[in-house]
């Protein structure tokens, strides 16, 4: 599952990274890593800061140290089994916060954003990207995307319209936020 992740998502997770567009300083959390091909394509970008991939999942964590020590990105990233409702990261400490292919699954979404809005800086970004034949079908697919900006607004994040984009694994709805000053 982990080998067709890294190569069914890999332009999913490279897009994220490039909506963050990180500074090269940049302090960058990838949340639901899976076997890191953000957390490598993050480091690549942010020569100065550092990236996190946490993964609840122990063999995705094992994956993603692996793909980092092979890709010589040890000394910039940290990788630990955390889940999205408890980020092992301190307040306000983070750039961006990234999610993948996993909001669908957590357990509390509302605990899960609002950890994601703690550990932002002010000004940073969350970037979120799923499938659309991923989004849970208690709504049709464009009212859950709505609650989801909406549940972000509430939190103070500057929602962009959202979109849907093509990737290689099918269409996925692209959400970016902005947390305010
Ligand atoms: C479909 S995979 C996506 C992995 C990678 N982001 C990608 O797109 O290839 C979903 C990942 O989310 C992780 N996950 C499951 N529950 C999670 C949670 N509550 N918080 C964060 N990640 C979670 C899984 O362990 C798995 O690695």
């Amino acid at each position: 599952m982990a080998t067709v992740m890294a190569t069914g998502n890999a332009d999913m997770e490279i897009a994220a990274v490039e909506l963050v567009n990180p500074r090269p300083d940049a302090n960058v959390v990838m949340i639901g890593c899976g076997p890191g091909v953000g957390v490598v394509a993050a480091a690549r970008r942010a020569p100065n800061g550092s990236v996190i991939g946490l993964d609840p999942s122990a063999v995705m964590v094992e994956r993603t140290r692996t793909r980092c020590r092979r890709a010589r990105l040890e000394h910039l990233t940290r990788v630990e089994r955390a889940a999205a409702e408890s980020l092992p990261l301190t307040d306000r400490s983070q750039d961006a916060v990234v999610s993948v292919n996993n909001i669908q699954l957590w357990s509390d979404r509302s605990v899960g954003l609002d950890e994601c809005v703690r550990v932002l800086a002010p000004g940073g970004v969350v970037v979120v990207l799923l499938h659309t034949w991923a989004i849970p079908n208690a709504l049709p697919n464009d009212e859950w995307v709505t609650q989801l900006s909406a549940d972000l607004s509430a939190r103070d994040v500057r929602v962009e319209p959202p979109q849907t984009r093509r990737f290689r694994s099918g269409p996925a709805m692209v959400l970016l936020g902005r947390m305010a000053e």
